[in-house]
């Protein structure tokens, strides 16, 4: 397949293109696009034909439900039975942004794009070129992250351009994403909020605005993984092909540990990486991998960091664990499924 690959300045978006790539989601073929969180891979969410291809571009589960994205908040009700008072709250509070809601699904989006569930995730992006998009579409526009499936979500179109060239029909190139962690998701059909995958909207932002807001328990280990209720969080996951483990524990230790590995690993002829803060890069006898100075910055990052992990032909790699609060809990999680729950504790 050609894929027409086309840049485009956020600061001064070019309506030609929208309106070209747009008429490309409308008449049911692939568009990647940048969103705030990470790019998508786009198709119209209520043409069977034009999701299955989503699907087979990834390589994809068949049974794992596509989110949806809309321009504007007055675009949902087609799509969902009803928009409950905690669902508007949220919508108020936190749209456009990086919040995914559950709904009970409408009939006109197709099992296909929500894996044959009752239900659909919709969130509507804060990045101006999805939304123009969209819009430009006149459709919902169903929109997975960009990868290969398993591998990790891409942040930036270097990665997208090498993985994705000659199996999407359009890619918007962009800027990189801002949040780099996919957007946080919320269902609201239990006792009380749940969360099912953690994102830039964190625990404590969604307690303020909803009061008790627990996080899916199935998602802290690997053995209650294969629960998870948003059916992607259970696959293999944001795995680069080096191994990665997770090191917990004071720092000094986990900074003593991790080279005694790392010499070990040297003796048996394999390549060591650290993932680290930008504080500790300096500490590690082998190659690191650099998150940052925040865990803001380490959300943005993780995903180029652990693509670029296979880049420079690392066998192991271990990374610094982060405290599960605020954006922490995003980040772990991700780092838990791409180091397939390997944590060494010292
Ligand atoms: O930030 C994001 O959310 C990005 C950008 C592109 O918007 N998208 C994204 O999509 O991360 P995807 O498909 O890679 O992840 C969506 C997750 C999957 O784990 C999927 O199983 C879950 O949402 N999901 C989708 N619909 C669901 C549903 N009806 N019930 C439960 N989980 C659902
Ligand atoms: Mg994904």
């Amino acid at each position: 397949m050609k894929t027409i690959i086309k840049n485009i300045d956020p600061a001064n978006i070019d309506m030609e293109i929208i309106e070209e790539f747009g008429k490309m989601l409308a008449r049911g073929e692939t568009v990647i696009f940048p969103t705030e969180t990470v790019y998508g891979l786009g198709a119209n969410a209520l043409d069977e034909e034009a999701a299955s291809k989503i699907y087979k571009a990834k390589g994809r589960p068949s049974d794992n439900p596509l989110l949806v994205h809309v321009a504007d908040i007055d675009d949902v009700e087609a799509l969902v039975e009803v928009i409950d008072d905690k669902a508007k709250l949220l919508m108020e509070k936190f749209w456009p942004g990086p919040l995914t809601i559950l709904f009970n699904k409408k009939d006109i989006i197709p099992d296909r794009t929500s894996g044959g569930l009752k239900t659909v995730a919709i969130r509507m992006p804060s990045d101006e070129i999805a939304r123009k998009l969209i819009r430009a579409s006149k459709v919902p526009i169903a929109a997975p992250s960009a990868n290969i499936s398993g591998k990790p979500s891409p942040t930036k179109a270097e990665h997208i351009i090498k993985d994705m060239d000659g199996r999407v029909n359009g890619i918007l190139v962009a800027n990189d994403c801002n949040f780099g962690v996919e957007s946080t998701i919320i269902d609201l059909s239990g006792e009380y909020p749940l969360i099912l995958r953690p994102g830039c909207i964190t625990l404590e932002m969604l307690r303020q605005v909803l009061g008790r807001v627990e996080i899916d328990p199935s998602l802290m280990s690997a053995k209650d993984n294969i629960r998870a209720k948003a059916p992607g969080m259970k696959y293999k996951h944001y795995s680069p092909d080096a191994q990665v483990y997770i090191v917990a524990g004071e720092e000094k230790n986990r900074i003593k540990k991790i080279n005694e590995l790392i010499e070990e690993n040297s003796k048996k002829g394999l390549k060591s990486g650290v993932l680290c803060m930008k504080k500790n890069s300096d500490q590690y006898n082998c190659k690191t991998f650099n998150l940052g100075e925040s865990y803001e910055e380490a959300a943005h990052n993780l995903f180029d960091e652990l693509i670029k992990l296979d880049q420079e032909g690392i066998d192991i790699a271990y990374a610094e664990s982060f405290e599960e609060n605020g954006v922490g809990l995003a980040i772990m999680n991700r780092l838990k499924k791409s180091a397939a729950y390997r944590i060494i504790e010292v």
